[in-house]
């Protein structure tokens, strides 16, 4: 036996026995049996969550939700138009090397889209692709239509076709895209950007910057290897590459004035893995999360970002770092390695002095651990399927999912249950939620998110407000496991 066959083996059984126990508690967004592995597919099933009416504490929570974002997009004030081209292409990339990706207008990442709060985004999608594609705006609150999910909000866009997507965002922040069609497979060959929403006022840092991260595995050749979505990556956290760059670069060096104050964008573009960035003597402030803005300026310390996840950092150069070269490493791993490295260099330049942005409207939702669960996911995998190993929400993979109908809202506790020994970043599209408990603990995270780790074995408690009105998809974000199987809906309305 290999040892690929053997981490399998260990992983499945396991998760099995732990759905059945986990859904007996009657606990399950399911009222159904698990099924068993040889169950034959079944078909698609709406459950309703019922929260009881009357219920003060939980208007309450609503009522601080309203406060936090807008429910409606602006009046738009103008429109922006851009054009993505999805092809295949050949980019210089890993110390000049030629590589064959594909990519949106040539470049891996794609050029950073930047618009304005109050901007009415178009966006032309034009597929040269050998394949169908759509883009997704991963945490932008588009319309239900805009979202880019094949078979659920549109008909993939097929070879030599054009799709428009036209939207107003909601929210100020760092968002990106990605197809939704064979994602695994094709955010890997490149196709990937983000999207900055400015602020309707511009804050006056002295540099605004996007880094990109992604992990690439290459075949012996240099070239992208073309096994998608193998065995290997299903048993574990998804693809994960050993060449890891930051906007395409390796060994990505950026170059700061002393003084600087500088808001950086992480995003985590990943197929599956996590960073856990170590900026050192920077000591960054962390003032959004998922593109919204936390509710006062955080530590960063050990800040995980999963796929799927952005941060935006303040950073404020100190003057006596004049002259000196910092690495920026990762620590997720047992093997931290360098991500980037930052050189302090040039004329001094003087801080803009300015509070960091913030959401002080971010609810808090006191005593939200004491309510019970709405709606529970078990995340668990079993064998079977196209690839022998199945992902699966409550027992069930995608094609045989329900539809969790949510009424447009209505504070609702969501609970994630991880009963697999591998991590999984969960995403929710067209919503945000705050997570309010880890493994029944109360958790203090004073902000929204659109994707949260979970780790292996872990629960996780989140309270959404759905105000999105629509057909949204739930997955993980290691877009193997979605891939085989990791998915389901939520539906938001009356
Ligand atoms: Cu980046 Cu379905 O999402
Ligand atoms: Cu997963």
């Amino acid at each position: 036996m290999n040892l690929i066959q053997k981490c399998s083996l260990m992983l499945l059984p396991l998760g099995l026995a732990a759905v059945g126990d986990s859904l007996a508690e009657g606990q399950g967004a399911s009222d159904a049996n698990p099924p068993a592995a040889t169950a034959p597919a079944r078909a698609i099933t709406k459950n309703r969550v019922t929260t009881s009416p009357d219920d003060r504490q939980r208007e309450a929570f609503e009522q601080a939700l309203r406060l936090a974002y807008p429910e409606k997009s602006p009046k738009a004030s103008a429109r922006r138009n851009f054009e993505l081209r999805a092809a295949p292409t050949k980019v210089r990339q890993f110390d000049n090397r030629l590589v064959d990706v594909w990519a949106y207008n040539d470049r891996v990442p794609a050029a950073v889209l930047r618009v304005r709060l109050g901007e009415e985004v178009q966006v032309l999608l034009r597929n040269d692709l050998p394949q169908s594609t759509t883009v997704h705006w991963h945490g932008v609150r588009v319309p239900n239509a805009m979202d880019g999910v094949p078979g659920v909000t549109q008909d993939p866009v097929a070879p030599g076709e054009t799709f428009t997507y036209r939207f107003i965002p909601k929210d100020a922040g760092t968002f990106w895209f990605h197809p939704h069609h064979r994602t695994a497979e094709q955010v890997e060959r490149g196709l990937y950007g983000v999207l900055v929403v400015d602020d309707a006022k511009t804050l006056p840092y002295s540099r605004d910057e996007v880094w990109v991260l992604d992990d690439w595995r290459l075949g012996s050749d240099g070239q992208i290897d073309p096994r998608f979505v193998t065995r290997h990556d299903l048993a574990h956290d998804g693809r994960w590459g050993r060449v890891v760059t930051v906007n395409g670069e390796i060994r990505k060096e950026m170059v700061v004035r002393p003084g600087a104050r500088i808001r950086l964008r992480l995003a985590n573009t990943s197929n599956g893995r996590v960073y856990r960035p170590d900026f050192s003597r920077f000591k960054p402030r962390v003032i959004a999360v998922d593109g919204m803005y936390t509710a006062r300026p955080l530590d960063f310390d050990g800040f995980e970002l999963a796929p799927g996840n952005r941060v935006d950092l303040d950073i404020v150069v100190a003057p006596e770092l004049a002259g000196q070269t910092v690495r920026i490493m990762d620590r997720f791993t047992r093997r931290p390695f360098t991500l980037a490295t930052i050189r302090i260099d040039g004329e001094p330049v003087h801080t803009p002095q300015f509070d960091p942005p913030s959401n002080p409207n971010v609810p808090e939702y006191p005593g939200a651990i004491e309510r019970g669960v709405d709606v529970t996911y078990v995340l668990d995998a079993r064998r079977g399927g196209k690839y022998g190993i199945e992902w699966t929400i409550n027992g069930r993979p995608w094609g045989e999912h329900e539809i969790t109908e949510f009424t447009a809202g209505r504070w609702t506790r969501l609970r994630f249950q991880n009963v697999s020994a591998r991590v999984h970043p969960m995403h929710i599209h067209g919503q945000f939620f705050k997570v309010i408990a880890r493994d029944g603990k109360q958790a203090d995270e004073p902000y929204f998110r659109d994707t949260v780790l979970l780790h292996q074995r872990q629960t996780i408690d989140v309270a959404m407000v759905p105000i999105d009105w629509g057909k949204w998809l739930m997955h993980c974000h290691i877009l193997e496991h979605a891939e085989a199987g990791m998915m389901t809906l939520i539906e938001v309305g009356e």
